[in-house]
């Protein structure tokens, strides 16, 4: 078992990377939660893992029931969010809950946004089961749901108590899920850590099979730069945390303009990071061999590299409506080497222009 520390004051939290459920009770036992929560998630997770969960807390003492989700982007809704808060209202009406979020993105996003606006705000574990949960989207407190035409447009920043990465969950993972993570992985590689986009060239392989050391390697090197970034800049007002929004500018677009349905999150961004690395090297930032290099390991990867079935006026559309679309201007975050980014909203829209017709055809 190994700890990775987000520190933020008395909202600091452990990343924990382990193999089982088993000393989860214990550890919500120091942290004071309760005894009593309230697990969010797909059925098929609750058929597939729910034992491994439920039965370490029940006989811990816990009582937990479970609030079904169903399978899919669209879930990340107001709609549902509500049909959660009704459930969570009526049923949990004289004590505080605890909220797990026991699923992927999906489900950690949701539960986390009912944990903070229910009763202005309660406790949630995110107990991540996909690897692009366990490297990203777990950790931060970045919670929030969809509106149809634009990704994550409504939100909060709530921290969650833990997360607990039970490695041993992803072993059911289908390859496209395993590819979709890597993508997150490759992010980390290509703004922060040059030897974690090497090992990825070299390992290729053994990562996307799951192997236990690969594993162990993707998921704590990417908590561990991700836990860094937001102990530093919590809110994304230091110009830190938006780093790690590299390949999103387009990749949120696509997946809106596709209806959350054409591409998967980390198939979205891995045509984002694609995008963004021509643009860099388009405008001389990047060395052209850099840029390939970022390109050449997304398709090894078995990633999209250039979007197709989605219109390319509906992803013009889409980037308008984005957080990150400021003072008329897409908000880019570029390579100026493997390791190393920079935010810009100064790109020529020209430039940006001919990169989307080049990729989104
Ligand atoms: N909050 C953040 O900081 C942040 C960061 C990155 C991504 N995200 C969000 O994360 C979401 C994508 O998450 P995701 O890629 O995990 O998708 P997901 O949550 O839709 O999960 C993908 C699929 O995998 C299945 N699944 C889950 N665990 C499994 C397991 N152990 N074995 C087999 N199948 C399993 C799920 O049932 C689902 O069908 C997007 O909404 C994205 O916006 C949020």
């Amino acid at each position: 078992m190994k700890d990775i520390r987000v520190s933020l004051g008395e909202r600091s939290y452990a990343i924990t990377v382990a193999d089982s459920y088993a000393r989860l009770p214990e550890r919500l036992r120091h942290l004071g939660l309760g005894r009593h929560g309230w697990v969010v998630s797909h059925r098929s997770v609750l058929a597939r893992s729910g034992r491994d969960l439920l039965g370490p807390l029940r006989r811990a003492g816990w009582t937990v029931e479970t609030l079904v989700v169903p399978e899919s982007e669209t879930s990340k809704s107001f709609a549902h969010a509500q049909r959660l808060i009704t459930q969570l209202s009526r049923r949990a009406a004289m004590r505080i809950p605890v909220l797990f979020a026991f699923g992927g993105g999906v489900v950690g996003d949701l539960a986390g946004f009912v944990a903070a606006v229910y009763r202005r705000g309660v406790p949630y574990v995110q107990l991540p089961t996909t690897l692009l949960a366990q490297v990203d989207s777990a950790i931060g407190g970045k919670v929030g749901v969809d509106l149809p035409h634009a990704k994550n447009l409504v939100g909060s920043f709530h921290q969650p108590r833990l997360v607990w990465n039970n490695l041993s969950l992803l072993r059911t993972l289908p390859l496209r899920q395993r590819r979709s993570g890597l993508a997150e992985v490759i992010k980390y590689g290509a703004i922060a850590d040059p030897t974690l986009f090497r090992f990825l060239e070299t390992h290729l392989r053994e990562c996307l099979r799951l192997e236990l050391r690969a594993v162990r390697v993707m998921v704590e090197r990417s908590c561990a730069i991700k836990a860094a970034v937001v102990s530093r800049d919590e809110r994304e007002t230091r110009g830190l945390r938006a780093q790690l929004n590299f390949g999103h500018t387009l990749g949120h677009a696509l997946e809106a303009a596709g209806g959350y349905r054409r591409w998967t999150h980390g198939e979205a961004i891995a045509i984002g990071m694609c995008a963004a690395a021509r643009l860099s090297a388009a405008l001389g930032k990047l060395a052209e061999r850099d840029c390939e290099r970022v390109v050449r390991l997304i398709r090894a990867a078995g990633l999209p590299t250039e979007s197709r079935g989605v219109s390319r006026n509906a992803v013009r559309a889409a980037l308008r409506y984005d957080k990150k679309f400021i003072h008329g201007r897409a908000r880019w975050v570029l390579l100026a080497r493997l390791g190393q980014v920079t935010v810009t909203e100064a790109v020529p829209p020209s430039a940006a222009e001919r990169v989307i017709s080049d990729i989104v055809r």
